[in-house]
């Protein structure tokens, strides 16, 4: 079942093959506001440092991430790189190079003041480390401008964000869009009944059924006090919960702390923690990737059933269509449509492969 999200990834490259009409993945869209750890926890689930980051808004163009787990096998370490579909010719093996792509890319197209841009910018990472996922980093909620930003610069995030999490009404071809949030808060300062990410999302998800929440900062709380009451959804329901992380502090990045070394301070803290200890086993960035992982695969198991439908929709209507242009050796329309009939009938048989069996008669 794990091979679903990778499966639905194919769909939409096919329907990028065919043309205009398109079909959404499931995303998850992070929001949050400046500074609260949006890009750290994105790090933390990538296992890699990658992602511009610095004071005030770095973030100026919504990031598409497509995470795309590559086995490991025995007797060949895999190589992990990025792919943006800006350049799509071009493997970055260097992560190094895949953040200044980054920058060049979002001055490219946002200028390069601290302006923002809603145009996004698309990046596969393929890596041994990663769950199959998507993730969209959006710019952070701001209150006041600093230095050279945009006088209206809470608007423009606002409007932005709320475009994005707004998404499933969006008209697609094959509709199966669910937008989930994963909204973080810092923590340190917790006053979530305020937090501007909870107040947006409540606009657009009132019963609280696809956001979860994330607390990030959580070694930055006075001693003494904690979270626990958030974490155990006593302070704000919210059917996929919250889960709490610790990302590396800025002293420890300009330390240059490894990765894998952050993973495991963040596991310690947890495991030792007085108040977290008894539920250190769902805290953490590991069990959030599952979880949002799992949260990905459930939606779009439900959406089976439609995709299947659409699908076999579309195979009859390519045959027809292309036994109504009758000899199949003429160019043009008849390529077209033998190409879309392919691809179709290609994607139904790898769907019946990957699925169990559960829709053999497709
Ligand atoms: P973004 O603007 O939301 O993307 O936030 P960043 O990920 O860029 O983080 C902003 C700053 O907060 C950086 O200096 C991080 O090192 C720091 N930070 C983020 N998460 C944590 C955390 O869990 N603990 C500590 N101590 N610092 C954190
Ligand atoms: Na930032
Ligand atoms: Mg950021």
């Amino acid at each position: 079942m794990n091979d679903l999200i990778p499966l639905v990834n194919k769909l939409q490259d096919v329907f990028n093959t065919i043309g205009s009409d398109t079909v959404d993945l499931p995303q998850i869209i992070v929001v949050g506001s400046q500074s609260s750890g949006k890009s750290s926890v994105l790090e933390n689930i990538v296992q890699r440092d990658f992602l511009p980051r610095g004071n005030g808004i770095v973030t100026r163009r919504p990031l598409v991430l497509q995470l795309v787990n590559i086995h490991t096998s025995e007797d060949s370490e895999p190589e992990e790189y990025g792919e943006f579909l800006h350049a799509s010719n071009q493997k970055f093996t260097d992560f190094t190079e895949i953040r200044k792509e980054i920058e060049a890319e979002t001055a490219r197209i946002a200028g390069q003041n601290k302006g923002i841009s809603r145009s996004p910018m698309q990046l596969k990472i393929y890596s041994p480390n990663v769950l199959n996922l998507t993730l969209v980093d959006l710019p952070g909620l701001t209150k006041i401008p600093v230095g050279d930003q945009p006088t209206d610069i809470e608007n423009q995030t606002r409007s932005l964000i709320h475009d994005y999490i707004s998404k499933p009404n969006r008209h697609v071809f094959i509709k199966f869009v669910q937008t989930y949030l994963f909204d973080a808060v810092s923590a340190a300062n917790v006053d979530l009944v305020n937090s501007e990410s909870l107040k947006l999302a409540k606009q657009v998800d009132p019963e609280g059924r696809r956001t979860i929440g994330v607390l990030t900062k959580l070694d930055l709380m006075d001693a003494g006090t904690n979270a626990l009451d958030i974490l155990t959804g006593r302070v704000f329901p919210l059917k996929l919960g919250f889960i709490g992380v610790v990302n590396r502090s800025q002293q420890d990045i300009v330390g240059n702390k490894p990765m894998v070394e952050a993973l495991k301070s963040e596991a310690e803290f947890f495991k030792h923690h007085p108040a977290y200890r008894s539920i250190a086993s769902r805290c953490g960035t590991p069990f959030l990737s599952k979880t949002l992982n799992n949260i990905l695969m459930n939606h779009i198991r439900e959406r089976l059933p439609d995709i299947k439908t659409h699908i076999n929709t579309l195979i009859g209507k390519e045959s027809r269509k292309l036994s109504s242009y009758g000899d199949p050796t003429l160019e043009g329309k008849s390529n077209r449509g033998a190409l879309i009939l392919k691809l179709l009938t290609k994607f139904a048989n790898d769907f019946v492969s990957s699925i169990d069996g559960t829709f053999t008669d497709i």
